[in-house]
Protein backbone atom coordinates (compact mmCIF):
# COMPACT_ATOMS: atom_id res chain seq x y z
CA UNK A 1 0.00 0.00 0.00
CA UNK A 2 1.40 3.50 -0.81
CA UNK A 3 1.95 5.36 2.16
CA UNK A 4 1.45 8.86 2.81
CA UNK A 5 2.36 12.43 4.78
CA UNK A 6 -0.49 12.62 7.17
CA UNK A 7 0.13 15.93 7.68
CA UNK A 8 -0.21 16.46 3.98
CA UNK A 9 -3.37 14.47 4.12
CA UNK A 10 -4.47 16.89 7.13
CA UNK A 11 -3.88 20.05 5.64
CA UNK A 12 -5.51 19.04 2.49
CA UNK A 13 -8.69 18.24 4.64
CA UNK A 14 -8.53 21.46 6.46
CA UNK A 15 -8.08 23.40 2.81
CA UNK A 16 -11.20 21.48 1.82
CA UNK A 17 -9.98 19.12 -0.55
CA UNK A 18 -11.19 15.64 -1.62
CA UNK A 19 -9.05 12.87 -0.39
CA UNK A 20 -8.24 10.14 -3.26
CA UNK A 21 -9.24 6.45 -2.83
CA UNK A 22 -5.63 5.90 -2.16
CA UNK A 23 -5.35 8.32 0.77
CA UNK A 24 -8.67 7.09 3.02
CA UNK A 25 -7.59 3.43 2.94
CA UNK A 26 -3.49 4.09 3.91
CA UNK A 27 -5.40 6.56 6.66
CA UNK A 28 -7.83 4.43 8.41
CA UNK A 29 -5.15 1.46 7.79
CA UNK A 30 -2.26 3.63 9.48
CA UNK A 31 -4.48 4.75 12.34
CA UNK A 32 -5.82 1.46 13.25
CA UNK A 33 -2.27 0.24 13.10
CA UNK A 34 -0.98 3.10 15.48
CA UNK A 35 1.00 4.64 12.77
CA UNK A 36 -1.24 7.49 12.18
CA UNK A 37 -0.95 9.23 16.54
CA UNK A 38 -4.33 10.07 17.85
CA UNK A 39 -3.53 14.05 17.94
CA UNK A 40 -3.43 13.62 14.26
CA UNK A 41 -6.54 12.18 13.40
CA UNK A 42 -8.02 14.03 15.91
CA UNK A 43 -7.13 17.39 14.03
CA UNK A 44 -7.96 15.06 10.73
CA UNK A 45 -11.68 14.60 12.60
CA UNK A 46 -11.69 17.94 13.25
CA UNK A 47 -10.93 19.15 9.40
CA UNK A 48 -13.69 16.62 8.62
CA UNK A 49 -16.10 18.03 11.22
CA UNK A 50 -15.90 21.33 9.08
CA UNK A 51 -15.24 20.61 5.51
CA UNK A 52 -17.33 17.31 5.44
CA UNK A 53 -16.55 14.16 2.97
CA UNK A 54 -18.72 14.03 -0.28
CA UNK A 55 -20.12 10.68 -1.47
CA UNK A 56 -16.92 8.80 -3.07
CA UNK A 57 -14.94 9.58 0.03
CA UNK A 58 -17.94 8.74 2.31
CA UNK A 59 -18.29 5.13 0.50
CA UNK A 60 -14.14 5.17 0.25
CA UNK A 61 -13.88 5.86 4.36
CA UNK A 62 -16.72 3.56 5.40
CA UNK A 63 -15.50 0.50 3.19
CA UNK A 64 -11.71 1.08 4.75
CA UNK A 65 -13.40 1.05 8.13
CA UNK A 66 -14.95 -2.29 7.54
CA UNK A 67 -12.05 -3.74 5.90
CA UNK A 68 -9.97 -2.91 9.29
CA UNK A 69 -12.10 -6.00 10.82
CA UNK A 70 -14.25 -9.07 10.07
CA UNK A 71 -17.06 -9.41 8.24
CA UNK A 72 -20.02 -11.98 9.74
CA UNK A 73 -21.79 -14.23 7.65
CA UNK A 74 -25.62 -15.15 8.01
CA UNK A 75 -26.23 -16.74 4.82
CA UNK A 76 -26.57 -20.11 6.19
CA UNK A 77 -29.44 -19.28 8.42
CA UNK A 78 -32.83 -21.07 7.43
CA UNK A 79 -34.36 -17.80 7.63
CA UNK A 80 -33.72 -13.94 6.44
CA UNK A 81 -32.13 -11.45 8.56
CA UNK A 82 -33.00 -7.59 9.18
CA UNK A 83 -31.45 -5.20 11.87
CA UNK A 84 -32.34 -1.64 13.32
CA UNK A 85 -30.18 0.71 14.58
CA UNK A 86 -31.23 3.61 16.20
CA UNK A 87 -28.94 7.12 16.49
CA UNK A 88 -30.03 7.12 20.04
CA UNK A 89 -32.80 9.21 22.20
CA UNK A 90 -33.86 9.20 25.74
CA UNK A 91 -36.04 6.21 26.49
CA UNK A 92 -35.18 4.54 23.51
CA UNK A 93 -35.78 0.92 24.12
CA UNK A 94 -37.62 0.14 21.39
CA UNK A 95 -34.78 -2.57 20.41
CA UNK A 96 -35.96 -4.49 23.36
CA UNK A 97 -39.68 -5.49 22.32
CA UNK A 98 -38.29 -4.92 19.06
CA UNK A 99 -35.88 -7.87 18.44
CA UNK A 100 -38.18 -10.86 20.05
CA UNK A 101 -41.10 -9.21 17.64
CA UNK A 102 -39.62 -9.48 14.13
CA UNK A 103 -38.16 -12.81 15.28
CA UNK A 104 -41.85 -14.22 15.64
CA UNK A 105 -42.73 -12.60 12.73
CA UNK A 106 -39.53 -15.13 10.77
CA UNK A 107 -36.64 -13.00 10.57
CA UNK A 108 -33.84 -13.36 12.50
CA UNK A 109 -32.65 -10.13 14.13
CA UNK A 110 -28.66 -9.90 14.94
CA UNK A 111 -28.34 -6.67 17.35
CA UNK A 112 -25.02 -6.27 18.20
CA UNK A 113 -25.24 -3.65 20.34
CA UNK A 114 -23.50 -1.19 22.63
CA UNK A 115 -23.35 0.16 26.08
CA UNK A 116 -24.33 3.93 26.75
CA UNK A 117 -22.22 6.68 27.01
CA UNK A 118 -23.82 10.72 28.23
CA UNK A 119 -27.42 10.95 28.24
CA UNK A 120 -28.90 8.11 26.17
CA UNK A 121 -28.87 4.39 27.83
CA UNK A 122 -27.13 1.47 25.90
CA UNK A 123 -29.19 -1.46 24.94
CA UNK A 124 -26.55 -3.84 26.94
CA UNK A 125 -26.49 -1.47 30.27
CA UNK A 126 -30.55 -2.50 30.11
CA UNK A 127 -30.40 -5.97 29.48
CA UNK A 128 -27.91 -6.75 31.90
CA UNK A 129 -30.41 -5.10 34.80
CA UNK A 130 -31.73 -8.73 33.87
CA UNK A 131 -30.49 -10.69 36.79
CA UNK A 132 -28.38 -13.49 35.01
CA UNK A 133 -28.21 -12.18 31.74
CA UNK A 134 -24.84 -12.19 29.57
CA UNK A 135 -24.24 -10.19 26.43
CA UNK A 136 -21.22 -11.56 25.38
CA UNK A 137 -21.51 -14.18 22.87
CA UNK A 138 -18.77 -16.30 20.79
CA UNK A 139 -19.71 -15.67 16.76
CA UNK A 140 -21.10 -19.25 16.73
CA UNK A 141 -23.41 -18.86 20.02
CA UNK A 142 -24.83 -16.12 18.24
CA UNK A 143 -25.59 -17.82 15.14
CA UNK A 144 -26.97 -20.56 17.27
CA UNK A 145 -29.04 -18.54 19.11
CA UNK A 146 -30.11 -17.08 15.81
CA UNK A 147 -31.47 -20.09 14.26
CA UNK A 148 -32.79 -21.31 17.57
CA UNK A 149 -34.52 -18.42 18.43
CA UNK A 150 -34.54 -15.98 15.82
CA UNK A 151 -33.31 -12.59 17.77
CA UNK A 152 -30.22 -12.27 19.78
CA UNK A 153 -29.07 -8.86 21.01
CA UNK A 154 -25.39 -9.17 22.57
CA UNK A 155 -22.47 -7.08 22.34
CA UNK A 156 -20.55 -6.14 19.59
CA UNK A 157 -17.45 -8.16 19.34
CA UNK A 158 -14.08 -6.16 18.71
CA UNK A 159 -13.53 -7.68 16.02
CA UNK A 160 -16.16 -5.72 14.15
CA UNK A 161 -14.64 -2.25 11.89
CA UNK A 162 -12.21 -1.95 15.50
CA UNK A 163 -11.04 1.17 12.83
CA UNK A 164 -14.31 2.66 14.29
CA UNK A 165 -14.27 1.54 17.70
CA UNK A 166 -10.92 3.75 17.87
CA UNK A 167 -11.94 6.54 16.00
CA UNK A 168 -15.28 6.91 18.26
CA UNK A 169 -13.45 6.90 21.39
CA UNK A 170 -11.18 9.68 20.48
CA UNK A 171 -14.45 11.38 18.30
CA UNK A 172 -15.69 11.25 21.93
CA UNK A 173 -13.36 13.26 23.64
CA UNK A 174 -12.67 15.45 20.60
CA UNK A 175 -16.13 17.50 20.29
CA UNK A 176 -15.89 15.76 16.64
CA UNK A 177 -19.10 13.50 17.30
CA UNK A 178 -21.91 15.33 15.65
CA UNK A 179 -20.39 15.04 12.19
CA UNK A 180 -23.01 13.69 9.48
CA UNK A 181 -19.90 11.40 7.25
CA UNK A 182 -18.14 10.70 10.85
CA UNK A 183 -21.89 9.42 12.41
CA UNK A 184 -22.94 7.84 8.87
CA UNK A 185 -19.61 6.17 8.04
CA UNK A 186 -19.57 5.23 12.22
CA UNK A 187 -22.95 2.89 11.74
CA UNK A 188 -22.97 1.62 8.71
CA UNK A 189 -19.47 -0.11 8.52
CA UNK A 190 -20.25 -1.69 11.88
CA UNK A 191 -23.99 -2.99 10.11
CA UNK A 192 -22.12 -3.71 7.03
CA UNK A 193 -19.64 -6.03 8.33
CA UNK A 194 -22.47 -7.58 11.18
CA UNK A 195 -23.99 -9.25 7.33
CA UNK A 196 -27.52 -8.20 7.84
CA UNK A 197 -29.34 -8.45 4.98
CA UNK A 198 -31.85 -5.69 6.02
CA UNK A 199 -31.84 -2.93 8.26
CA UNK A 200 -33.79 -0.53 9.38
CA UNK A 201 -32.47 3.09 10.68
CA UNK A 202 -33.86 4.80 13.51
CA UNK A 203 -32.68 8.49 12.40
CA UNK A 204 -33.71 10.82 15.80
CA UNK A 205 -34.74 14.10 15.57
CA UNK A 206 -35.01 17.09 18.60
CA UNK A 207 -34.09 18.19 21.43
CA UNK A 208 -32.43 14.93 22.79
CA UNK A 209 -31.38 13.98 19.80
CA UNK A 210 -27.86 13.75 17.68
CA UNK A 211 -29.26 15.55 14.88
CA UNK A 212 -31.97 18.46 16.15
CA UNK A 213 -33.09 20.04 12.68
CA UNK A 214 -34.87 17.81 10.68
CA UNK A 215 -32.85 18.79 7.50
CA UNK A 216 -29.27 17.80 9.25
CA UNK A 217 -31.44 14.42 10.32
CA UNK A 218 -32.82 13.74 6.76
CA UNK A 219 -29.22 14.31 5.36
CA UNK A 220 -27.81 11.55 7.71
CA UNK A 221 -30.72 9.08 7.22
CA UNK A 222 -30.00 9.62 3.22
CA UNK A 223 -26.06 9.36 3.93
CA UNK A 224 -26.54 5.81 5.64
CA UNK A 225 -29.10 4.54 3.22
CA UNK A 226 -26.83 4.89 -0.16
CA UNK A 227 -24.25 3.47 1.92
CA UNK A 228 -26.19 0.20 3.19
CA UNK A 229 -28.20 0.10 -0.71
CA UNK A 230 -24.62 0.44 -2.02
CA UNK A 231 -23.04 -2.93 0.41
CA UNK A 232 -26.24 -5.25 -1.08
CA UNK A 233 -27.90 -4.06 2.49
CA UNK A 234 -31.61 -3.32 1.68
CA UNK A 235 -31.74 0.13 3.76
CA UNK A 236 -34.70 2.08 4.49
CA UNK A 237 -35.06 5.01 7.87
CA UNK A 238 -37.68 6.26 9.27
CA UNK A 239 -37.07 9.97 11.14
CA UNK A 240 -38.33 10.15 14.11
CA UNK A 241 -39.29 12.82 17.16
CA UNK A 242 -37.45 12.73 19.99
CA UNK A 243 -38.15 16.12 21.40
CA UNK A 244 -39.72 13.94 24.55
CA UNK A 245 -38.66 10.91 25.83
CA UNK A 246 -40.11 8.14 24.52
CA UNK A 247 -42.65 6.02 26.74
CA UNK A 248 -42.41 6.44 30.56
CA UNK A 249 -39.30 5.55 31.75
CA UNK A 250 -35.60 6.54 31.54
CA UNK A 251 -33.11 3.63 33.16
CA UNK A 252 -31.98 0.50 32.41
CA UNK A 253 -34.26 -1.97 34.61
CA UNK A 254 -36.94 0.67 34.73
CA UNK A 255 -37.06 0.36 30.25
CA UNK A 256 -36.83 -3.40 30.51
CA UNK A 257 -40.15 -3.53 32.67
CA UNK A 258 -42.02 -1.37 30.07
CA UNK A 259 -40.93 -3.20 27.44
CA UNK A 260 -41.90 -6.46 28.99
CA UNK A 261 -45.34 -4.57 29.80
CA UNK A 262 -45.77 -3.65 25.87
CA UNK A 263 -44.62 -7.67 25.46
CA UNK A 264 -47.28 -8.38 27.14
CA UNK A 265 -50.32 -6.41 24.90
CA UNK A 266 -49.90 -3.49 27.85
CA UNK A 267 -47.66 -0.22 27.70
CA UNK A 268 -47.62 3.64 26.50
CA UNK A 269 -48.57 3.93 23.33
CA UNK A 270 -45.47 5.70 21.59
CA UNK A 271 -43.58 2.56 22.50
CA UNK A 272 -46.13 0.09 20.65
CA UNK A 273 -46.61 2.83 17.73
CA UNK A 274 -42.81 2.72 16.97
CA UNK A 275 -42.58 -0.49 17.72
CA UNK A 276 -44.87 -1.50 15.31
CA UNK A 277 -43.38 1.22 12.47
CA UNK A 278 -40.14 -0.67 12.49
CA UNK A 279 -41.41 -3.65 12.75
CA UNK A 280 -42.91 -3.56 10.01
CA UNK A 281 -39.84 -2.14 7.80
CA UNK A 282 -37.83 -4.76 9.31
CA UNK A 283 -40.14 -7.35 8.49
CA UNK A 284 -41.40 -6.09 4.41
CA UNK A 285 -37.25 -5.68 4.06
CA UNK A 286 -37.03 -9.28 4.48
CA UNK A 287 -39.57 -9.92 2.25
CA UNK A 288 -42.05 -11.52 4.66
CA UNK A 289 -45.54 -11.50 4.70
CA UNK A 290 -46.93 -11.36 8.35
CA UNK A 291 -48.01 -8.55 10.38
CA UNK A 292 -46.61 -7.94 13.75
CA UNK A 293 -49.26 -6.63 15.09
CA UNK A 294 -50.71 -10.26 15.23
CA UNK A 295 -47.35 -11.50 16.80
CA UNK A 296 -48.07 -9.00 19.23
CA UNK A 297 -51.27 -9.56 20.14
CA UNK A 298 -51.42 -13.12 20.00
CA UNK A 299 -48.14 -13.43 23.03
CA UNK A 300 -45.71 -14.56 20.35
CA UNK A 301 -43.64 -12.03 20.89
CA UNK A 302 -43.32 -12.32 24.62
CA UNK A 303 -42.71 -16.05 24.34
CA UNK A 304 -39.82 -14.60 21.86
CA UNK A 305 -38.49 -12.29 24.70
CA UNK A 306 -38.56 -15.42 27.50
CA UNK A 307 -36.51 -17.29 25.35
CA UNK A 308 -33.80 -14.79 23.92
CA UNK A 309 -33.49 -13.65 27.95
CA UNK A 310 -32.96 -17.32 28.36
CA UNK A 311 -30.57 -18.09 26.52
CA UNK A 312 -28.38 -15.61 27.53
CA UNK A 313 -28.66 -17.01 30.93
CA UNK A 314 -31.04 -14.51 31.95
CA UNK A 315 -34.45 -15.09 34.34
CA UNK A 316 -37.40 -13.55 32.41
CA UNK A 317 -39.44 -14.19 35.78
CA UNK A 318 -36.93 -12.82 38.42
CA UNK A 319 -38.14 -9.57 40.10
CA UNK A 320 -35.75 -6.44 38.53
CA UNK A 321 -33.81 -4.20 40.99
CA UNK A 322 -35.43 -1.62 42.95
CA UNK A 323 -33.99 1.80 43.67
CA UNK A 324 -33.27 2.65 47.12
CA UNK A 325 -34.37 5.93 46.97
CA UNK A 326 -37.33 6.93 45.31
CA UNK A 327 -38.14 10.99 45.16
CA UNK A 328 -41.03 12.59 43.70
CA UNK A 329 -41.12 16.08 41.76
CA UNK A 330 -44.17 17.52 41.59
CA UNK A 331 -46.33 20.04 39.59
CA UNK A 332 -46.24 23.32 40.60
CA UNK A 333 -49.30 24.78 39.03
CA UNK A 334 -52.77 23.11 37.32
CA UNK A 335 -52.62 23.34 33.40
CA UNK A 336 -51.76 21.06 30.90
CA UNK A 337 -48.19 19.33 30.23
CA UNK A 338 -47.07 21.08 26.88
CA UNK A 339 -43.82 19.76 26.99
CA UNK A 340 -41.06 17.94 28.34
CA UNK A 341 -37.10 18.24 27.22
CA UNK A 342 -36.13 14.74 26.76
CA UNK A 343 -32.50 16.02 27.19
CA UNK A 344 -32.91 17.35 30.50
CA UNK A 345 -34.89 14.00 31.39
CA UNK A 346 -31.79 11.92 30.18
CA UNK A 347 -29.15 13.98 32.07
CA UNK A 348 -31.59 13.64 35.08
CA UNK A 349 -31.68 9.79 34.81
CA UNK A 350 -27.73 9.61 34.22
CA UNK A 351 -27.06 11.75 37.15
CA UNK A 352 -28.99 9.37 38.92
CA UNK A 353 -26.88 6.60 37.87
CA UNK A 354 -28.31 5.26 34.85
CA UNK A 355 -25.56 6.60 32.57
CA UNK A 356 -22.01 6.65 33.01
CA UNK A 357 -19.40 9.39 32.30
CA UNK A 358 -16.53 7.38 31.55
CA UNK A 359 -16.52 4.06 29.73
CA UNK A 360 -15.21 2.59 32.33
CA UNK A 361 -18.07 3.56 35.12
CA UNK A 362 -20.26 1.01 36.64
CA UNK A 363 -24.18 2.00 36.04
CA UNK A 364 -26.41 1.15 38.35
CA UNK A 365 -29.88 -1.20 36.90
CA UNK A 366 -32.24 0.13 39.13
CA UNK A 367 -31.68 4.02 38.74
CA UNK A 368 -33.50 6.14 36.55
CA UNK A 369 -36.45 8.63 35.92
CA UNK A 370 -40.33 7.57 36.05
CA UNK A 371 -42.53 10.02 33.98
CA UNK A 372 -46.10 10.28 35.77
CA UNK A 373 -47.28 13.00 32.97
CA UNK A 374 -46.39 13.19 29.15
CA UNK A 375 -47.11 16.20 27.35
CA UNK A 376 -50.56 16.55 26.75
CA UNK A 377 -51.33 15.23 29.79
CA UNK A 378 -53.64 17.36 32.35
CA UNK A 379 -51.94 18.16 36.11
CA UNK A 380 -52.62 19.64 39.22
CA UNK A 381 -50.33 21.56 41.80
CA UNK A 382 -48.70 19.39 44.25
CA UNK A 383 -49.69 16.24 42.08
CA UNK A 384 -46.62 13.76 40.94
CA UNK A 385 -44.83 14.21 37.30
CA UNK A 386 -41.75 12.53 37.39
CA UNK A 387 -40.17 9.60 40.17
CA UNK A 388 -36.57 10.11 40.53
CA UNK A 389 -34.99 6.45 41.00
CA UNK A 390 -31.49 6.04 42.68
CA UNK A 391 -29.38 4.18 45.03
CA UNK A 392 -27.51 7.40 45.71
CA UNK A 393 -29.55 9.93 47.97
CA UNK A 394 -27.04 12.53 47.17
CA UNK A 395 -27.54 12.53 43.43
CA UNK A 396 -31.13 13.53 43.71
CA UNK A 397 -30.29 17.36 43.69
CA UNK A 398 -28.20 17.37 40.42
CA UNK A 399 -30.76 15.12 38.96
CA UNK A 400 -33.68 18.12 40.53
CA UNK A 401 -31.27 20.40 38.93
CA UNK A 402 -30.89 18.58 35.39
CA UNK A 403 -35.26 18.73 34.81
CA UNK A 404 -35.43 22.22 36.15
CA UNK A 405 -36.70 24.36 33.25
CA UNK A 406 -37.18 21.52 31.65
CA UNK A 407 -41.06 20.78 31.29
CA UNK A 408 -43.59 23.96 30.56
CA UNK A 409 -47.15 23.76 31.95
CA UNK A 410 -50.07 25.62 30.43
CA UNK A 411 -53.65 26.75 30.25
CA UNK A 412 -54.19 24.93 26.27
CA UNK A 413 -53.21 21.68 25.51
CA UNK A 414 -50.08 21.01 22.89
CA UNK A 415 -50.26 20.89 19.04
CA UNK A 416 -48.66 17.33 18.66
CA UNK A 417 -46.46 16.44 15.91
CA UNK A 418 -46.58 13.17 14.40
CA UNK A 419 -43.66 10.28 15.93
CA UNK A 420 -42.90 9.12 12.69
CA UNK A 421 -41.97 11.97 10.53
CA UNK A 422 -40.71 10.37 7.16
CA UNK A 423 -39.73 7.77 5.79
CA UNK A 424 -36.20 7.74 3.22
CA UNK A 425 -35.76 4.97 1.05
N1 LIG B 1 -23.39 5.81 17.08
C1 LIG B 1 -22.31 5.27 16.47
O1 LIG B 1 -22.15 4.06 16.42
N2 LIG B 1 -21.44 6.11 15.91
C2 LIG B 1 -21.58 7.45 15.91
O2 LIG B 1 -20.75 8.13 15.36
C3 LIG B 1 -22.70 7.99 16.55
C4 LIG B 1 -23.60 7.14 17.13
Amino acid sequence: MTSFDVVDLIRAKRDGAQLTEEQIDWLIRAYTDGIVADEQMSSMAMALFFRGLDDRELSTWTNAMINTGERLDFSGLSRPTADKHSTGGVGDKITLPLAPLVAACGVAVPQLSGRGLGHTGGTLDKLEAIPGWRANLTNQQMLDQLEDVGAVICAAGSGLAPADKKLYALRDVTGTVESIPLIASSIMSKKIAEGTGALVLDVKVGSGAFMKTHEDAAELARRMVALGKAAGVKTTALLTRMDTPLGLTAGNGLEVAESVEVLAGGGPADIIELTLALAREMVTAAGVDVDPADKLADGSAMDHWRRMVAAQGGDPDAPLPTAKHVEVVTAGADGVLASLDAMAVGIAAWRLGAGRARKEDPVQAAAGVVLRAKPGDRVRAGEPLFELHTDTEAAVPRAVEALQGGWTISATAPVTAPLVIEKVS
